[in-house]
């Protein structure tokens, strides 16, 4: 066989970035493209190695990740690497413009002759026109792509991978017979399961980032379970509930007699993490003091237990998670920017439960089946009301506060649909609050106004549509009564 994707011959201009020699381009002349790779002219480096290739497609700009694969007399060879399915259905669209039309007389792939749409040789499709043909061509070509890039791996770590493609059926055994943990459907969520799944196989440091209650330590263990250090441990240390004279003897551990009541040595968290993820909660707690000796671990990769001298090499992998505006606390001092940068390489950022649209209701039916089943009790439903209580609550404790409130519910009910009383939630369509007409104004403006963002998805300019009002006017609304 000879070649897996048809190429464009079309020149088009585009810029090289090579990643350690600055962030000037390189004005190249792309002379062909295909979805594995391009040819490119220009003034490069000799030497094989990563590079960016950006030029404009379709409707927007294309920057690819490659390497340089062979250095020719008219230029270099890139191959692409790691694209997601939005770069590659963009490259496509480029490419495929360019040989639409009429079918070649000899087959693009192996360059034999061509009698009709599908190579009778090779077995690949000329439909270029066709809407599935990207999908089907991938498919079709997918084991020799993965065979080509598994021959430059070397044998360890290809058992590496091997162990972490198990890691990740045995997950999806696990998940058909258990409840999904994880739950949320809303945009700003499957984006953050995207960036889990993304960072999850590397060992780069992870800061994530969010209020109270919205799921950090379920994201670090995400992340924990989805890496390759998933059968080692994930260890927790919570910065902010440990009075600062222990946290360093928890965190590095001491030797025997270091300090009075050091009867035998222990080994601090770092250690125990060995091999699998130190998860170190409240971060943006930590003293000056501590965050210096947080530091110099992360640096050298070593600890050093009180009472010792000798330094210990370990293997952890750090995800650190506060509700503080760290970049906030760089600011004012109170957090060191070394550090802030060093954990700083990853950033999640969970969005506030009141910010997830349709999640909230989602997520409440989610954990009523779920405490139903564990209490072994009958299964119960939200009443009309609760759900738009659910809605329109702004849920400042978040997930956690929801769980409670559900939990809460489940004690004081009397019947099988919960009500917002059951829930402590104020019912929007309860009854109005005596405390003059600009309240009552502003409580019916609000409830409106959130009803009909429920009602379109947060679409601004449907929710504007629906309710006659100009889109800044839902802005400015959404501003005044503090939704986002
Ligand atoms: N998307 C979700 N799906 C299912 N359960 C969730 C979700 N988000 C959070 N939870 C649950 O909510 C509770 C709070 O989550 P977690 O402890 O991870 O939050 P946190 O951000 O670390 O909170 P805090 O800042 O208060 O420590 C946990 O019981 C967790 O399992
Ligand atoms: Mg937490």
């Amino acid at each position: 066989m000879g070649r897996l994707d048809a190429r464009t011959k079309r020149q088009r201009e585009g810029k090289a970035f090579l990643p350690l020699k600055g962030q000037k381009g390189h004005t190249v002349l792309i002379l062909d493209l295909s979805l594995s790779g391009a040819f490119l002219k220009g003034n490069l480096p000799a030497e094989k190695g990563p590079i960016t290739l950006q030029f404009t497609g379709k409707e927007r700009s294309l920057s690819l990740k490659g390497v340089i694969v062979r250095n020719e007399e008219g230029g270099r060879a890139i191959r692409f690497l790691c694209r997601n399915r939005e770069e590659v259905s963009d490259l496509w669209s480029v490419i495929r413009d360019d040989l639409e039309g009429e079918r070649p007389q000899r087959c693009l792939y192996c360059g034999r002759d061509l009698p009709e749409e599908e190579c009778p040789h090779c077995g690949l499709s000329h439909g270029f026109g066709h809407e599935d043909y990207l999908p089907e061509h991938l498919k079709r070509t997918v084991y020799q792509r993965l065979r080509w890039r598994l021959e430059r791996l070397n044998p360890d770590r290809l058992l590496a991978l091997i162990a972490f493609v198990d890691a990740q059926l045995l997950r999806e055994l696990d998940a058909a017979e258990e409840d999904e943990e994880f739950a949320g459907t809303c945009e700003s969520m499957l984006k953050v399961f995207s960036l889990i799944r993304e960072v999850a196989p590397t060992d780069i440091p992870v800061l994530i980032l969010g209020e109270s209650g919205t799921g950090k330590e379920l994201t670090a263990k995400a992340i924990h379970e989805r890496s390759q250090r998933h059968n080692k441990p994930f260890v927790v240390i919570n910065c902010a509930a440990i009075p600062e004279a222990l946290l360093e003897a928890e965190l590095f551990g001491y030797e025997r007699g270091a300090f009075t009541g050091a009867y035998t040595a222990r080994k601090g968290k770092v250690e125990q993490a060995h091999g699998g993820t130190l998860f170190l909660d409240e971060i943006g707690d930590l003293s000056v003091g501590l965050q210096a000796k947080i530091l110099r671990f992360l640096e050298d990769g070593t600890v050093e237990r009180i009472g010792s001298r000798k330094p210990r090499r370990t293997n952890v992998r750090i995800i650190a998670a506060t509700n503080r505006d760290l970049e906030e606390e760089v600011k004012r001092g109170g957090f060191r920017q070394d550090l802030f940068f060093r954990l700083n390489a990853f950033t999640i950022q969970l969005p506030p439960l009141r910010e997830r649209g349709k999640d909230k209701v989602v997520l409440a039916n989610y954990f009523l089946k779920k405490l139903c089943k564990e209490n072994g009790a009958e299964q119960k439903h939200f009443s009309e009301e609760a759900l738009a209580a659910i809605g329109s609550y702004r849920w400042p404790g978040n997930v956690r506060e929801m769980i409670n409130k559900i939990r809460r519910a489940l004690v004081v009910s009397k019947g099988n649909a919960l009500t917002p009383d059951d829930l402590s939630l104020e019912s929007p369509a309860g009854e109005p609050s005596p405390s003059g007409i600009k309240a009552l104004r502003e409580k019916i403006e609000r409830e409106n106004l959130l009803k009909a963002l429920e009602k379109t998805g947060y679409n601004i300019s449907r929710t504007a549509k629906l309710l006659g009002i100009s889109r800044p006017t839902v802005y400015n609304l959404m501003r005044r009564y503090g939704i986002s």
